[in-house]
């Protein structure tokens, strides 16, 4: 099958390829999915330059992270899904290759796709949906009437947690670059702070909960905005939780996503209620992974970049 690979870390464009590589195995827990699209995340372009892979790689290894398509065959112990259905995951990790024709899936991981989204569209919202959810359900507990600034609007993980946060019946700040104003605005913001050309610690009331997409210095301006009591919680940069305790009074933290086929299900209702809408800007073939990673990796996102997989 054609899959987009790598044998070594390095920068994108000299150590990405197409290779035709053995199709995955089929665990007796797994859901082989052919796969239609797959997303674009700024943790594949990190993983091709050797990030957190302290050892050097000694395989060809398949790329990708997220996947929509349609079940191919079910491991013999999987009940909840079967052949034909439309479907999408977080993959594992730990195992990735979701850049693939076809795609190896625990079947706790995956969730059926709404009959309205398109493949492109289900593609794109795993990782990110999962992060905002976790973020604002699990490290945070946000509750209705509470406010929350999210960092990176525009963002696949911001426009997420814009919609989630609505959802919840938060107030949402969020900061954006102007060229995203209308979009965020669009996805529900209340209040919209263009980054480059105001200061957020300026102009936002204090919040309950503060979703940091961006560290460093947007990080540190953002805890004196915080409420006593309230909390930051990063997806990119681990805060020192002893000394914002001490100095704000405040719980800081970060996390790391995980793939939860349960949670995902429940994304997928609000995206078939209409409270979740993916926003996708850029669809490419899976011949042009490298321009979708170098996309990605510019980090200037307005909507979500994903790979188009025709067998
Ligand atoms: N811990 C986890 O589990 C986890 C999960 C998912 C993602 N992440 C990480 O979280 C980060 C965001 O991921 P993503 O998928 O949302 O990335 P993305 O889609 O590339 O979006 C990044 C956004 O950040 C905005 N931005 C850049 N500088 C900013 C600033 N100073 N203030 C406000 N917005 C700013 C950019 O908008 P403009 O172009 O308008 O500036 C862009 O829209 C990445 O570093 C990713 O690796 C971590």
């Amino acid at each position: 099958m054609k899959a987009v690979t790598i044998t070594t870390y390095g920068p994108v464009a000299d150590v990405v390829t197409l290779a035709d590589v053995p199709a995955p195995a089929v665990g007796p827990r797994d859901v082989l999915i052919e796969a239609r699209a797959a997303g674009v995340n700024p943790i594949d372009h990190l993983i091709v330059k050797g990030f957190m892979q302290p050892e050097g790689l000694d395989r060809t290894r398949v790329l990708g992270n997220e996947v929509a398509g349609v079940v191919a065959a079910v491991g013999a112990e999987v009940t909840a899904f079967a052949v034909g259905d439309e479907v999408f995951a977080r993959v594992d990790p730990r195992v990735g290759a979701a850049f693939a024709e076809f795609v190896a899936v625990d079947a706790s991981l995956v969730a059926a796709k709404p009959a309205a989204m398109s493949f492109e569209e289900a593609a794109s919202l795993p990782l990110v949906a999962l992060t905002a959810w976790q973020a604002l359900t699990e490290q945070s507990r946000l509750k209705a009437g509470q406010r929350v600034l999210i960092h990176g609007g525009a963002g696949g993980v911001g426009a997420a947690a814009i919609q989630i946060a609505k959802h919840l019946g938060a107030e949402v700040v969020t900061t954006v670059s102007t060229d995203s104003v209308d979009l965020v605005r669009s996805l529900g913001a209340d209040q919209v702070v263009d980054y480059r050309n105001e200061k957020f610690d300026e102009l936002v009331a204090p919040v309950d909960v503060v979703l940091d997409t961006v560290g460093g210095d947007t990080q540190d301006r953002s805890f004196p905005l915080l409420k006593p009591g309230g909390t930051l919680v990063s997806i990119v940069f681990v805060p020192d939780a002893e000394a914002k305790q001490a100095r704000w009074g405040v719980e800081a933290k970060a996390f790391f996503m995980r793939p939860d086929g349960a949670q995902l299900a429940r994304i997928a209702d609000l995206v078939a209620s209409g409270e979740l809408r993916p926003v996708v800007r850029t669809v490419l073939p899976l011949e042009r992974a490298v321009d979708a990673l170098t996309e990605v990796e510019r980090g200037r996102a307005r909507g979500r970049t994903v790979l188009a997989v025709s067998s």
